[in-house]
C-alpha cells in the first residue's frame, strides 16, 4: 500500500469509497507513470480476487448490418449508402453456434443493427432454437432499443443477457451523437426495463467520442455505479470514413485503460470485455485491457464471408480470420500474459 497523492485515491476506490468528482478526474488525467502502474495492478488484483486468471470468451455473431437508426458515429447507420448490407439467415446463425460450440464457446452474443426484418417472433424463435441445441449455453442479445414486452418475450424465449451501451449518460452529449428521434432517457429506460425483466444487463460507453469531456465520463461512471450492471462494454471511439464524424480524433489507449481499471475498482465483480475496438487502436490493446482489469474477450464467430461488412469503424481487426484461428490466437495471447481462456458460460460472480 502506498500513501499520499493519487495512490490513496486508488486505494479509496478499491475500498468502495465514493470519490468526489476531483478524485475521479485526477485518476483520469493526472497520474504519474508509477501511479498509473499502481492503478492497473490494483484493478488486476481485484479482478483476480473474483475471477482468478480466467478469461471468459463470448462468441460474437454479427448477424445483420441493416439498421433503421442513424447514430452519427456508426459505420452501419442507415444513411451510409456505401455500407455493403447483409443479413444471416436462421440456418447460418445456428450453424455459427454449432461451430462455436465445438470450439469451446458457451456464450453466444447475437449482435446487429436495429433491423426490422428480425421481428420479435424471429428473434424469439432463434433464441429458442439455440437454447434447444445447446442448453448449457448462455444467449446474449445486442439488438438495440425495443419495447418492454418485446424484451420480455425474448427473456421468456430463453435469452439470458442483453448488451445495450448507454453510450453517454449526459442527455445533451447524447443529442450531439444521435439524431433527434433517439434520446438518452429512452436508452436508460430500456436498461431499466431489461434489468427489471431479469436479464443480466450490460451498459457502457465509447471513450473519446466526439465532444466528450471529463465531466461526461464522470457522469458515465456515476451512472454505471448506480445501475450496477453485470457487464460494462467500454471501447475507444474510432472514426468511420463514411460518417459525419470521419474527421474526429479516435479515443486513446490510455483513457480507455484508465476507464477499464476504474470501472473494475468501482464494480469489482463486473464482466468487462477487452473489446475489438481496443485491439484495433493498438496491436496489444486487448492484452493491455486484461492487464488493466478486463476479464472477457469476444472473438468473432460470424462467417468469414460477412466479417468485412460489419464495419462500425475503420481498420477493424480480425475481419479476415476464421473463428478457429481467432480462438487459437486469443488463447496464445492470454497465455503469454499469464491468463487463460476458459470453456464456460462465464456468468458474473455474486
Ligand atoms: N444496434 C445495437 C445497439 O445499438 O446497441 C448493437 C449494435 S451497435 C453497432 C454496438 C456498439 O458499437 C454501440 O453501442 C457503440 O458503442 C459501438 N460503436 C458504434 N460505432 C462505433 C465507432 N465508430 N467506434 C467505436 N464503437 C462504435
Ligand atoms: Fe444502428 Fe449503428 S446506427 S447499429
Amino acid at each position: 500500500m502506498h500513501s499520499g497523492g493519487h495512490f490513496s485515491l486508488i486505494d479509496q476506490l478499491k475500498e468502495n469509497e465514493n470519490l468526489p468528482d476531483e478524485g475521479l478526474r485526477a485518476l483520469l488525467r493526472d497520474l504519474t507513470d508509477e501511479e498509473e502502474t499502481y492503478l492497473y495492478q490494483t484493478a488486476a488484483a481485484v479482478r483476480q480476487e473474483a475471477y482468478g486468471r480466467d478469461v471468459y470468451m463470448r462468441g460474437l455473431i454479427e448477424f445483420t448490418n441493416y439498421c433503421r437508426n442513424d447514430c452519427l458515429y456508426c459505420g452501419i447507420r442507415r444513411s451510409n449508402r456505401c455500407a455493403d448490407r447483409y443479413r444471416l439467415d436462421r440456418d447460418q446463425i445456428l450453424d455459427c453456434c454449432r461451430r462455436g460450440y465445438e470450439l469451446g464457446f458457451r456464450t453466444f452474443v447475437l449482435q446487429g443493427g436495429e433491423d426490422p426484418y428480425f421481428t420479435d417472433e424471429k428473434i424469439c424463435d432463434l433464441v429458442r432454437s439455440i437454447k434447444a441445441d445447446h442448453p448449457d449455453c448462455a444467449v446474449t442479445l445486442s439488438i438495440g432499443e425495443k419495447e418492454h414486452d418485446s424484451y420480455k418475450a425474448m427473456f421468456e424465449a430463453g435469452a439470458d443477457r442483453y448488451l445495450l451501451r448507454h453510450e453517454t449518460a449526459d442527455p445533451d452529449h447524447y443529442a450531439m451523437l444521435h439524431p433527434a428521434e433517439l434520446s438518452s432517457e429512452h436508452r436508460k429506460a430500456c436498461l431499466r426495463d431489461l434489468k427489471e425483466i431479469g436479464f443480466q444487463v450490460g451498459a457502457g460507453m465509447m471513450v473519446g467520442s466526439p465532444f466528450q469531456t471529463d465531466d461526461h465520463l464522470i457522469a458515465d461512471l456515476r451512472y454505471l455505479k448506480e445501475l450496477a450492471p453485470h457487464m460494462v462494454g467500454i471501447g475507444p471511439f474510432i472514426p468511420h470514413k463514411d460518417t459525419p464524424f470521419r474527421d474526429q480524433p479516435q479515443g486513446t489507449l490510455k483513457d480507455t485503460l484508465h476507464l477499464l481499471a476504474i470501472v473494475r475498482l468501482m464494480l469489482p465483480k463486473v464482466l468487462l470485455p477487452a473489446t475489438t475496438a481496443l485491439g484495433t487502436i493498438h496491436p496489444r490493446g486487448r492484452e493491455m485491457g486484461i492487464l488493466a482489469g478486463a476479464n472477457v474477450i469476444m472473438p468473432n464467430l460470424s462467417p468469414a464471408a460477412v466479417r468485412g461488412k460489419y464495419l462500425l469503424y475503420d481498420g477493424k481487426i480480425c475481419t479476415g480470420d476464421e473463428a478457429a484461428e481467432c480462438v487459437r490466437c486469443m488463447a496464445a495471447r492470454m497465455e503469454a500474459i499469464g491468463y487463460r481462456t476458459v470453456v464456460s458460460r462465464g456468468d458474473a460472480k455474486h
